[in-house]
């Protein structure tokens, strides 16, 4: 249900802007209170007759209406909005998204709001599949956008394949699970992942094994609750959750900076494989082999991360959760560890060679927190972190 929702629907030009009435509909039957903007193309398909009339209220066309202006600003148009969809959103909206262009109301309204957006996207296939047209979906995806289809089909253009804006009612069933205010809703969690690359010179670097498979999945696990998820990442394997502001990085200290920006946060969770050092003398030409000898490289100790923001006077998160990778003695030294660098839990994992868990889809954890250890049964990553998520949400609450 979606009583007293409001919603503020941008309906943009494209032959399945005539599906938006129905959505207006089918979002009305279900109490939501639905502001309509009509863009200048989106009236070529409909119109605004008929867009207010289902709306049952006016519907927003020009950013320069003084009356609207006076009545209700554009700021306040876009904030007084519990989700903002766009439907259809035509490449060319997302184009403007992308690049923060506020020359229409429609983009002024997306850019001036604190409010989440859905978009259904909806073009042609070639369109859709243009790499460009791609480009700027990642962006809008690392932006925190939501997103909801395309469909593939047949095209009203003759054409086949995906870019048919989803039906009302799927849409409708996004919007639900997007305003569904899960246990972290209003709370911020910043979540570090993958590994590092320290380079030794242009085209070589130090690394490790860390696939980024657990920190991806804890950071899915906290969308799905609600959270607002800030996920710093080194080059990792797998691709970074939907739903969560994306930070890439590549080296130890580039984290570290991009964790300082991200603050402050209700809880951080540190799952990278930080590199423990950095090469002083990594040359800015490539290293050529010579007959001299080997090259020598001199190394200097990281920024630990996880110590820095577990000990800030102040500004620290409330919950700062580590991991520790271990061989042997893993509860032992997992404990020591959570007392050495301040943090609230760790999450310990034997990474032994034989446990198939640097790398694998399984983990076998141990939490430890100030009440001891907690062995978890070996289970899939994913269900590590929606367990761990749970945890979080509890320990938030
Ligand atoms: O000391 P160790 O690398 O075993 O500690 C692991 C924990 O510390 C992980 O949570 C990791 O993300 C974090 N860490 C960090 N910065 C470093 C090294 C580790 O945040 N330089």
């Amino acid at each position: 249900m979606l009583a007293s929702k409001r919603i503020l629907l941008i309906i943009g030009g494209g032959i399945a802007a005539f599906k938006a009435l129905d959505l207006i509909r089918r979002l009305r039957e279900r109490g939501a209170d639905v502001t309509p903007v009509l863009t200048r193309a989106g009236e070529e398909f409909v119109t605004p007759l008929s867009v207010s009339a289902l709306a049952g209220r006016k519907v927003f066309r020009d950013l320069f209406d003084l009356t609207d202006e006076a009545e209700m600003g554009h700021i306040e148009l876009s904030r007084s909005a519990d989700l903002i969809v766009v439907a259809p959103a035509t490449a060319d909206l997302m184009a403007k998204m992308v690049g923060g262009l506020a020359n229409d109301l429609a983009s002024t309204l997306l850019l001036a709001t604190d409010a989440p957006v859905l978009v259904a996207p909806a073009m042609n296939v070639r369109m859709w599949q243009h790499p460009a047209t791609q480009r700027n979906i990642a962006t809008l995806k690392a932006d925190g956008i939501g997103f909801v289809g395309p469909e593939s089909g047949d095209m009203a253009c003759g054409e086949h394949g995906p870019g048919r804006m989803s039906e009302p009612l799927e849409i409708v069933a996004a919007v639900e699970r997007a305003l569904w205010a899960g246990p972290l809703a209003g709370k911020r969690v910043l979540v570090t992942s993958g590994p590092t690359h320290e380079p030794i010179d242009p085209v070589r670097y130090i690394a490790n094994r860390s696939s980024g498979a657990q920190g991806t999945a804890i950071a899915r696990a906290l969308v799905a609750l609600g959270a607002q998820v800030v996920f710093v990442t080194g080059p990792a394997d797998v691709p970074p959750p939907d739903g969560a502001e994306v930070v890439r990085v590549r080296t130890a200290r580039e984290m570290l900076h991009a964790v300082e920006a991200a603050l402050p946060a209700d809880a951080a969770i540190f799952a990278a494989a930080v590199a423990d050092w950095h090469v002083t003398s990594a040359s800015t030409s490539k290293i050529k082999k010579t007959k001299g000898g080997v090259p020598t490289l001199e190394f200097a100790e990281n920024p630990d991360i996880l110590a820095t923001v577990s000990t800030m006077k102040s500004g620290r998160p409330g919950l700062v959760v580590g991991f520790a990778a271990e061989t042997d003695d893993v509860i032992a030294h997992a404990t020591a560890k959570r007392q050495r660098k301040g943090c609230d839990w760790i999450v310990a994992n034997d990474v032994s060679e034989g446990t198939g868990i640097m790398g694998g889809t399984e983990n076998d954890i141990t939490l430890i927190t100030m009440d001891g250890a907690e062995d978890w049964p070996r289970m899939s990553k994913g269900e590590v972190a929606a367990r761990l998520a749970d945890r979080i949400a509890q320990a938030l609450a």
